[in-house]
């Protein structure tokens, strides 16, 4: 995807962060949300090409974990819970743990994505917990943060990353957080074809990359920042022509092979 010359936007908010896309292989992230069966989770996989460079997480519902851990035996892919309840066991009825979650092949959770926020109504104390009993049983946190669009228009996006990166990590040990992974998912950009535009991407990735390095200096520039919202194939390959993006947080295009092989070969 570099050096692709119909992205000329090279907005201010890249500078300095030149070296940090070469260090870094994207990651794309398929989130199926509450959608497929076992025969198209089957399908996917069978069909799904290899990316350009990177690699590829399968966030797929719950019930789909173990079955894909099957199929995807030998192939490059891991898989990302899409949610998990932060106590280790008990009676919870209806939920189950991060080491349930490792248990059916998960490598990765999803934890803070704002439908969970804003449909489950998690708040940031409980994104902060299921960040730590993610952390607690070695399963790589992707951390979705973002502003919603009332939130956008009061020009309040760095005050809500900063508390909601704030209220997630705090307390966490430095060292226990250079696995982690964060994605830049704008609410008003998620499932609406409405993707952020490129200034604004940058400008989300560059305040969360300035806020890591204020509180978490020695693994700041580690930490790959993800974008997520309305990708597509059409778009995927400008949002990582920015030296900041580090990897695509995808939903709807991701609900089949060929559009989401197209954005994996961008
Ligand atoms: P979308 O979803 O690609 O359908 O906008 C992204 C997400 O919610 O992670």
């Amino acid at each position: 995807v570099r050096g692709v010359d119909i992205f000329t936007y090279r907005g201010e908010y890249d500078k300095g962060y030149e070296d940090l896309r070469e260090q870094m292989e994207p990651i794309f992230i398929a989130n199926w949300k509450m959608n497929l069966f076992e025969k198209e989770a089957l399908a996917f996989v069978r069909d799904l090409a290899v990316p350009k460079t990177g690699s590829v997480i399968i966030a797929p519902p719950a019930t789909l974990l173990f079955p894909l851990k099957q199929a995807i035996k030998g192939k490059s892919l891991a898989l990302c819970g899409q949610n998990f309840f932060f106590e280790e066991k008990g009676a919870y009825t209806g939920e189950l743990s991060a080491s349930q979650l490792k248990d059916s092949g998960a490598s990765y959770a999803l934890i803070g994505h704002s439908e969970r926020r804003h449909y489950f109504n998690e708040s940031d104390a409980w994104i902060h917990q299921k960040l730590k009993s993610a952390l607690a049983h070695h399963l790589i946190p992707i951390l979705c943060v973002g502003e919603t669009l009332d939130e956008k228009e009061e020009g309040k996006e760095e005050e809500v990353l900063s508390k909601q990166l704030h209220t997630a990590l705090e307390g966490s040990d430095e060292k226990a957080l250079s696995s982690l992974v964060i994605a830049y998912e704008p609410v008003w950009a998620i499932g609406t074809g409405l993707a952020a535009d490129l200034f604004l991407i940058e400008r989300g990735h560059a305040f969360i990359r300035k806020w890591l390095e204020k509180h978490y200096p020695a693994i700041a520039t580690k930490i790959p920042i993800l974008y997520g919202g309305s990708v597509n194939e059409k778009n995927a390959a400008s949002f990582l022509s920015l030296q900041e993006v580090a990897g695509l947080l995808v939903g709807g295009a991701s609900l089949a092979a060929p559009p989401f092989n197209a954005i994996i070969r961008s």
